[in-house]
């Protein structure tokens, strides 16, 4: 039997971190709950510490969540971990995710801290977080430009004070799939009491790796992936959540994790996350993209007419979304026929041969010839006789 992996949703929190984003505390509270139903896990509700509206944000989300954990951002420092405690109180399963970062190059010039200090640090703030919680997540911050040896240093004491879940941010998105598949790897061989813990991937989109790094470290250990809905977040954004758990469920041939995501709301949110973000989801985008189940020239449309398997790896249905066959100046004249006996015209072959160069004609002008346009050809066909 495969292992469910759990999905863990940050577009309240990184993903509100995308330029121009801000959504407001009802925006927030109607996403929170479309994501519990959607099946997500846990949902990090914000960044407590950052405002008192994030503080109040994180609270309403807190109290409208029934299954799903909800979860408070914090750095290391208390004023941060005790917002972070507050606001999420109410929640039903509540969970701390407190962070610092671990990479040189963040060490030397961002916190200007040793790293003896950073260790320091860890296990005193894992420690303050867990006597007052249970659930504490442990974030390395650029883990995957941190030595490897001091990566497992920072880990080993976040886990010995109390940390019950360990994070591996690809902050910057530099990693490649092997190389983050690699880190799990080696983290299970070094890391003391790896088993006691859960792990998760976090992945940022820098070089458009997100989602096959996400899955690289499922495949080696991780059991729940951190992201977001369309893939929203700072820079080129988060692994898109909607991508991962669908691969998952397409490649599940191949892939050994199960989901328990309703998929057939997959559409439904992410078009919800784009009307609050205000980030249009661009047309090719996989999945949720307009143009994710459109067949457009001539063979495709024939092939998807005969069988849709010849052009669709999943069923659009299967994520709550249709087919299309825009007609545009490669349709092929099956394409036009079906269109036309879909709008109640079933016409013999003679006539769709009769009507098709008028309808070419038209396609070079307009490059996707609409209901009405066609219609009013197939009309014209009739009163020709
Ligand atoms: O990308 C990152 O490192 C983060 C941490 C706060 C987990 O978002
Ligand atoms: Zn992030």
């Amino acid at each position: 039997m495969k292992n469910q992996i759990r999905f863990y949703d940050t577009t309240l929190r990184d993903g509100e971190q995308t330029i121009g984003v801000n959504f407001s505390i009802d925006e927030k509270v109607a996403l929170a709950k479309s994501l519990e139903n959607f099946g997500i896990d846990a949902i990090e509700a914000g960044f407590p510490a950052a405002s008192a509206e994030d503080f109040e944000a994180v609270e309403a989300v807190s109290e409208a969540v029934q299954e799903a954990e909800v979860v408070g951002l914090a750095r290391m420092v208390k004023k941060d971990i005790d917002a972070a405690i507050a606001a999420t109180k109410k929640a039903k399963h509540q969970t701390i995710h407190v962070f610092i970062a671990t990479s040189p190059i963040h060490r030397e010039t961002k916190l200007k801290m040793s790293k003896a200090e950073i260790i320091a640090k860890i296990q005193e703030d894992v420690a303050y977080t867990k006597s007052r919680v249970d659930k504490v997540i442990f974030s390395p911050e650029d883990a995957t430009r941190t030595e490897p040896d001091y990566l497992v240093e920072s880990i080993d004491a976040a886990i010995a004070a109390g940390a019950t879940t360990i994070n591996i941010p690809d902050t910057v998105g530099y990693d490649l799939p092997e190389e983050y598949g690699e880190l799990f790897d080696y983290l299970h061989d070094h890391v003391k009491a790896f088993d006691q813990v859960a792990w998760s991937t976090h992945t940022h989109n820098d070089l458009g790796l997100a989602n096959a790094n996400a899955l690289a470290g499922v495949a080696h250990g991780a059991t729940e992936i951190q992201g977001t809905i369309n893939g929203i977040g700072e820079r080129a954004g988060n692994v898109d959540l909607i991508e991962a758990a669908v691969t998952l469920q397409v490649r599940h041939d191949h892939c050994q994790q199960a989901i328990g995501l309703n998929l057939q709301q997959a559409t439904k949110i992410a078009h919800q996350v784009e009307s609050y973000s205000k980030v249009k989801i661009a047309a090719n985008k996989a999945i949720v993209g307009r143009n994710a189940f459109a067949h457009e020239s001539g063979i495709h449309q024939d092939g998807y007419l005969k069988n849709p398997a010849t052009y669709e790896i999943l069923s659009p249905a299967m994520v709550g979304a249709s087919a299309s066959m825009p007609l545009g100046k490669l349709s092929g004249s099956h394409a036009v026929s079906a269109k036309l006996k879909e709008l109640g015209y079933e016409m013999p072959i003679e006539n769709i041969a009769h009507l098709f160069p008028a309808f070419k004609t038209l396609a070079e002008k307009v490059s996707i010839v609409s209901d009405d346009q066609l219609i009013a050809l197939a009309e014209q066909e009739v009163a020709e006789g």
